[in-house]
């Protein structure tokens, strides 16, 4: 626990000093703070801390574990050696290098749209879509457990929102019912495609009938679903063979693509429409060399290793799903390789972070805000790069943690 400076002594309650120690003080008292473990990546799977300690990775978002993959290292390092380590600009302003142009017509193949637009994260992609395409007087439907950068973008967009119980059609259709647009409105209907706290998937047959039955824009988010769900990992819409059925599908090159991004793909008229108008897209500095060229390998090795690639993680999945449950661990059922085990109170997701911590397995605790009260939990993350070893350590350890916490 950090030192907390003694309270200020101002009366005022906008002493920030104050503000921010009272708040600080509650955070602790909750057993909520949260804290940065410094790591060094061996390889897709495994890390090593400052003091030496070398751990098993089961929380980060690699799920094909493409990160060390020698020929996306090499395009990474080669861009950067051609073309410098940043892109020092808005890419409107300086230019973007010119795969970045060749990576948008490839996701935009893959994801069976006209166009894509790259951005500098995926939570940027989503704010810059939803601040870019929605305004006060339309109406946002948003699923409760949609990711916190689906919020934000409906937040600053200045839309309503309404918001739909999880995966809920029957909630979603009585709100689309209850409220119709106004004359110059648009509704929007948005989603996770993989939930990212609770690792289901969405109901997309549904959803696409509600928006033609509504007349309803729908926009996926598929951060965790590209690369995991359908038969080529092409993400929600592969999953459920529903091309064409979702107008905006946003996505990030930050988890199975191996690098940092996001995107959108959509039509060449909205896309056009974002080049011009997302401010996240226009004020921020484009991708650097490097991300680019590490996704767009990335991207290569999903087309052309994918059957062996997903065939792994799926059956990492299933053996993981199936082995905690057998143990009476506690899982939210699903079929995607974000596992989550439900602990409920924040201090014993930490206690039990803590305990596996110590026998070197890090698979982090997920507690509120990031998760509602009372639903703290593990958030394990399987990878193709996982071997059956791995596999069986994190089990064991998982019964032990179980057991003793
Ligand atoms: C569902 C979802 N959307 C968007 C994002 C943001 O992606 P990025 O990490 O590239 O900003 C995340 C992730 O972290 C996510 O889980």
């Amino acid at each position: 626990m950090p030192v907390i400076p003694p309270e200020c002594n101002e009366s005022s309650t906008a002493c920030l000093h104050t503000r921010i120690q009272k708040r600080l003080r509650t955070i602790y008292a909750a057993g909520l703070d949260r804290s940065i473990t410094d790591l060094t990546f061996l390889d897709a799977v495994t890390a090593r801390d400052r003091s030496g300690k070398t751990f098993l990775v089961f929380s980060s978002n690699n799920y094909l574990g493409l990160t060390h993959h020698p020929e996306v290292r090499q395009a990474a390092s080669e861009a950067a050696m051609q073309n410098g380590t940043s892109s020092t600009g808005s890419r409107l302003i300086t230019g973007g290098v010119l795969r970045a142009s060749d990576l948008e017509k490839e996701l935009a193949a893959f994801k069976h749209t006209e166009k894509a637009l790259l951005f500098n994260t995926g939570y940027m992609a989503n704010l810059g879509v939803l601040y870019a395409l929605a305004r006060k007087g339309d109406l946002i439907f948003s699923d409760e457990l949609n990711h916190a950068s689906i919020i934000d973008g409906c937040r600053i967009s200045g839309a309503s929102v309404l918001v739909y119980r999880h995966n809920d059609m029957a909630d979603l259709e009585n709100k689309l019912r209850q409220n119709p647009p106004g004359r110059r409105n648009e509704r929007f209907i948005v989603t996770d495609g993989v939930f990212s706290m609770d690792g289901d998937i969405c109901p997309l047959p549904e959803l696409a009938a509600l928006k033609a039955k509504y007349d309803c824009l729908l926009m996926v988010d598929d951060a965790h679903a590209e690369g995991v769900i359908g038969p080529d990992g092409g993400g929600t819409a592969s999953y459920y063979g529903l091309f064409g059925a979702i107008d905006l599908q946003t996505g990030t090159l930050s988890k199975s693509l191996a690098s940092e991004g996001g995107y959108i793909a959509a039509s060449e008229e909205i896309i056009t429409y974002l080049k011009n108008r997302s401010r996240p897209f226009v004020f921020s500095t484009f991708l650097s060399p490097s991300d680019t060229a590490a996704a767009q390998t990335a991207l290569k090795i999903l087309k052309r290793d994918g059957a062996a690639l997903l065939g792994r993680l799926r059956h990492n999945t299933d053996r993981i799903r199936n082995g905690l449950t057998e143990a009476n661990i506690p899982v939210i059922p699903g079929t995607t390789p974000l596992v989550p085990i439900m602990v409920g109170s924040a201090k014993k997701a930490s206690a039990i972070d803590a305990f596996l911590k110590k026998q070197g397995i890090l698979l982090s605790a997920v507690r509120p805000p990031s998760v509602p009260m009372g639903k703290a939990r593990l958030r394990l993350t399987v990878t193709a790069a996982h071997s059956e070893e791995h596999l069986d350590r994190v089990m064991a350890a998982l019964k032990a943690a179980f057991r003793q916490c």
